[in-house]
């Protein structure tokens, strides 16, 4: 499953290519300028016909993964489109895989995100995703700037 992936520490600015087709390219740099070692890979590359994402993960995380709280931030032509914020490990009963990872153990996960509800208009889209390892957002362990072109109306 996890064999197309390619694990590198990645250089700080450097920017991730995910995926380019005909109607969407999607690349991604870290906020902070450290490097991380974390890749994150994403099919199928297209929003047409809305559909749902299989994403995979691998990441060392440089701290315990005991509670994760994630921040998305959507910007849209420069316009503040969209934000949410869930908590993805609470500490206790929790259904993902990565929450309970220890600091320095490598992660591989994978998971659906449904982008059914949402429809991608054509444009330039800027995506910020934070996790932060506590519930006052204050230790932030992981900062992903995510770039998103759509190419073209698919609905
Ligand atoms: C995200 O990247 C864009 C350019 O690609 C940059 O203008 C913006 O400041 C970055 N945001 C953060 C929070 O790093």
């Amino acid at each position: 499953m996890f064999g197309f992936l390619f694990f590198v520490l990645l250089t700080p600015g450097a920017s991730e290519f995910l995926c380019a087709s005909p109607d969407l390219e999607l690349s991604y740099t870290f906020c902070d300028s450290t490097p991380h070692a974390f890749t994150f890979n994403v099919t199928p590359c297209t929003v047409a016909n809305r559909p749902t994402w299989e994403a995979a993960l691998t990441w060392i995380p440089r701290s315990d993964i005991t509670v994760l709280k994630t921040i998305f931030n959507v910007w849209y032509e420069g316009a503040k489109a969209l934000h949410w914020r869930e908590v993805l490990c609470s500490g206790a009963d929790d259904e993902y895989s990565l929450c309970g990872a220890l600091k320095g153990e490598t992660i591989a996960a994978a998971f659906d995100i449904k982008g059914s509800r949402i429809a991608f208009p054509k444009g330039n889209y800027n995506i910020i995703l934070e996790g932060f390892s506590d519930d006052y957002e204050k230790d932030i362990i992981m900062c992903l700037n995510f770039t998103m072109t759509v190419k073209h109306d698919t609905f």
